[in-house]
């Protein structure tokens, strides 16, 4: 049964995506608003619904690692191997790409970011399809990404045909982005993969995720992911929540519940300190925070290891 606009029916996404239309999807890290990286005019619609700037590129999406040949004109070494350890999963690879794939889908830039997702139900669409998806996250520009169809129907019920359902996302948060600059890795954007993963596989590699001018990743723009109720992040809760009398305060807590009567809302992401866990909840309690009618969000900041790192680095993107 569908229900709105979401629906469990892999036929009609394929229908529709051969149409040029788009097509909401799950994958392990968010859901992605997804069109044919072929087609000019459903890479349009991707730009215009997100409302997102043009000079942002989009991420390709693909079934099978034999298709990176196809789409990169370079694959270093160290990209394979990511490649071989990561995929499918939550790693994007940034690498030269070949003349098939449109400028448009990479907003004029000379490379194209590369992911094959792993989540079941987006894997049997990919199969059934003879085309890349291009997908951004499928939240509009500069608001929460969206972990469950749900969150994305919020967003584009008016805008969008339908949204493959696929559950809660099991990671949560984006995946991780890794270029390449003279063949050596260079890690973009910290997501669902830690640093610490990457560099089991490749070595120490350099982090480049604050580029403010000209961002490699402009998901590295300073407001990214933001919740439209003002966000402090911090490592001391109590000293925020005595600056802030008076007001209705939601705390986003990492493991431990803090209970005083000025909260008006707490959400604990992890009780058991596990990131995986927290990472996997950090956008769902977001979104129910975001929508209580609150004055201030409270967050506290993660140990800054592992993904935590990635976290805070969310959080603190949301709070700007
Ligand atoms: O987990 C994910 O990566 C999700 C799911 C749907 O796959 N997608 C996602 O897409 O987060 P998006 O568009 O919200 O973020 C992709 C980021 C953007 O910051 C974009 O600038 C960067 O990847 N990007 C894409 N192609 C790039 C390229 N050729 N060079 C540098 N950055 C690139
Ligand atoms: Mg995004």
């Amino acid at each position: 049964m569908d229900k709105g606009i979401i629906s469990s029916n892999i036929e009609k996404a394929v229908a529709i995506l051969r149409n040029n239309d788009l097509v909401a999807i799950p994958t392990e890290t968010v859901y992605g608003l997804a069109g044919n990286i072929y087609s000019e005019e459903a890479i349009r619609k991707i730009f215009e619904v997100k409302q997102r700037p043009l000079f942002n590129p989009l991420i390709v999406h693909i079934h099978s690692i034999d298709q990176l040949d196809k789409i990169a004109k370079i694959i270093p070494e160290k990209a394979k191997r990511l490649a071989q350890t990561f995929w499918p999963g939550s790693l994007t690879l940034v690498l030269e790409k070949s003349e098939v794939i449109p400028d448009v889908v990479t907003a004029g830039k000379s490379t194209v970011g590369i992911r094959m997702p792993n989540h079941p139900v987006t894997r049997e669409l990919l199969s059934k399809l003879d085309f890349p998806l291009a997908a951004p996250s499928a939240n509009p520009f500069n608001r929460i990404s969206p972990t469950s169809a749900e969150h994305v129907e919020a967003y584009f019920s008016d805008t969008l045909q339908m949204v493959l359902q696929g559950g809660p996302c099991e990671n949560g948060i984006e995946s991780t982005i890794v270029g390449f600059e003279d063949d050596e890795p260079v890690l973009y954007r910290l997501g669902a993969i830690s640093v610490e993963d990457i560099e089991k596989v490749v070595g120490k590699i350099s982090v480049r995720n604050k580029k403010e001018s000209a961002p490699d990743a402009p998901g590295m723009l300073a407001k990214h992911y933001a919740p439209r109720t003002k966000l402090y992040l911090t490592d001391s809760v109590d000293a925020l929540l005595a600056k802030h009398k008076n007001k209705k305060i939601g705390v986003l807590s990492f493991s431990k519940e803090i209970s005083q009567p000025s909260i008006k809302s707490n959400i604990v992401l992890s009780k058991e300190g596990d990131f995986k866990e927290a990472a996997a909840r950090l956008y769902e309690s977001l979104h129910l925070l975001d929508n209580e009618g609150l004055d201030i969000i409270i967050a506290e900041r993660l140990p800054d290891t592992d993904l935590g790192k990635s976290i805070n680095d969310r959080l603190e993107r949301a709070a700007n």
